[in-house]
């Protein structure tokens, strides 16, 4: 068999998208609150507000990740639930319920996997500047604190941030994310670099205060290039040039979110194409930006294929017409599971997890009372099997993340996009488990496709 006997099947959500309950338990208010509030901001006016009422219905959540046969959850911790003012007291009965829902997943024998940051910064802190001021990682920091040593006795598995090129680049540069920035490509970047900080120094404070030995990980997104012609080594060649490359002034890349992690510096052309914008750093920066971590965790969702042009040099190939997409317009490129993972591994050297995957689709209820999603079955079909091809060929994936375990708020597009392996009735919040809920179920079964 191509994964590890002991290769985790997961699925993923995070607390804004799923929880509602905004106003509970002493919640303080989050960016996406806000955001989400103003005109014109998400499709619909959408807001998590009550999303999948998760806050009071985990248990039966729980339930179904168990019938599924989960070997993993991945959920985020609200930092406002924990810290309604960002910073001072903590509030217990925010932490209470993160701890009532470990203990659920443990009792299901579900591995916990916590990530910090999934994107809702309390609001104090962005009225103080949020990312862009220097004492954020610090900030950080002290609600990792917090979160650790209430929870870690119980959880192994630790994420600091979850894609900081959508809450940096798609929140403080194109303001189509929370908390709906436009500034200048240098703010963007400070605000860029202090988050980096901040997952260097939350990772010295899940060393420091775990009850246990920790493990420690990242979600950033993959920015996958994948080779036109995989047989073609020049092809492979330009895909994993693709793969890291920045090329363009804009936050859609891996170099500059890896890079430092893993390997302590940012790239020379990031250096070159953000020019005059890059923020002043210092090694001490650096060093605490690459504190070791664990394991290489990434969210893939798409590649783009690469070859080697007529010049010699690699360029991005285009799709041919009518290439098939998602209903969120991503191409569906299985490819990626396979190049992604293996680039990754190649240039990290850490063992990978798919911390994210999957599809949205127009999925409904059909007369017979079911849901039928049979594109989202060949979708992950052909992207698990390319992860499986990468297991075979030696990568060392440790684990795969669906997301999503169930229908929920997605950002800016509200509830009109349903990424789930349950689909969920928003008027009733009766929840439906698709087609790919047993397909997969059965992968799990059977440990890969
Ligand atoms: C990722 C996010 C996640 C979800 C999926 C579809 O960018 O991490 O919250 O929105 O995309």
């Amino acid at each position: 068999m191509a994964f590890r006997k002991d290769f985790l099947w997961g699925a993923a959500a995070s607390s804004y998208q799923i929880e509602g309950a905004v106003n509970e338990d002493g919640r303080g208010v989050s960016v996406w609150d806000t955001f989400s509030k103003k005109k014109g901001t998400t499709y619909e006016g959408a807001t998590g507000e009550v999303a999948c009422d998760h806050y009071h219905r985990y248990q039966e959540d729980v339930a179904l990740m168990k019938a599924l046969g989960l070997h993993a959850y991945r959920f985020s911790i609200a930092w406002p639930r924990i810290l309604p003012d960002g910073a001072g007291a903590v509030n217990e009965r925010g932490l209470d319920f993160y701890s009532r829902l470990v203990d659920e997943l443990l009792a299901a024998g579900i591995q916990p996997f916590a990530t910090l940051f999934h994107w809702d910064m309390p609001q104090a802190l962005e009225d103080q500047g949020g990312w862009r001021h220097p004492e954020s990682p610090n900030w950080f920091a002290a609600y990792t604190a917090a979160v650790v040593k209430k929870l870690s006795d119980r959880v192994k598995f630790w994420m600091p941030h979850n894609e900081p090129q959508c809450f940096i680049g798609m929140g403080h540069a194109d303001a189509a994310h929370a908390p709906g920035l436009k500034l200048p490509w240098k703010d963007v970047l400070l605000a860029g670099h202090h988050a980096l900080i901040a997952h260097g120094k939350s990772v010295q404070a899940i060393r420091a205060h775990a009850k246990q030995p920790a493990q420690v990980g990242y979600a950033p997104v993959g920015v996958v290039a994948y080779p036109s012609d995989p047989k073609n080594p020049h092809d492979v060649a330009a895909a994993q040039w693709g793969t890291f490359a920045v090329r363009e002034k804009n936050q859609w890349n891996s170099g500059w979110w890896m890079d430092p992690v893993f390997l302590g510096t940012y790239p020379d052309d990031g250096l070159h194409v953000y020019g005059a914008d890059v923020p002043k750093f210092t090694d001490a920066d650096m060093k605490t930006i690459a504190e070791p971590l664990d394991w290489f965790g990434v969210n893939i969702y798409q590649g783009r294929p690469v070859r080697i042009g007529a010049a010699g040099t690699p360029e991005i190939a285009p799709f041919p017409p009518g290439y098939p997409h998602t209903t969120m317009r991503w191409p569906v490129t299985p490819e990626a599971l396979y190049w992604g993972p293996r680039f990754y591994a190649e240039r990290y050297k850490l063992p990978v997890y798919v911390t994210e995957n999957g599809m949205a689709n127009c999925d409904w209820l059909s007369a017979d009372g079911k849901v039928h999603d049979p594109q989202r079955i060949q979708f992950l079909n052909g992207y698990i099997a390319a992860l499986q091809r990468a297991a075979a060929d030696g990568v060392d994936v440790r684990g795969y993340f669906q997301w999503s375990i169930m229908d929920n708020y997605e950002w800016a597009e509200g509830y009109r996009e349903r990424f789930g392996l349950v689909f969920v009735d928003y008027e009733t919040q009766r929840r439906i488990p698709k087609d790919s809920y047993y397909w997969y179920q059965n992968v799990i079964k059977r440990n890969g496709i």
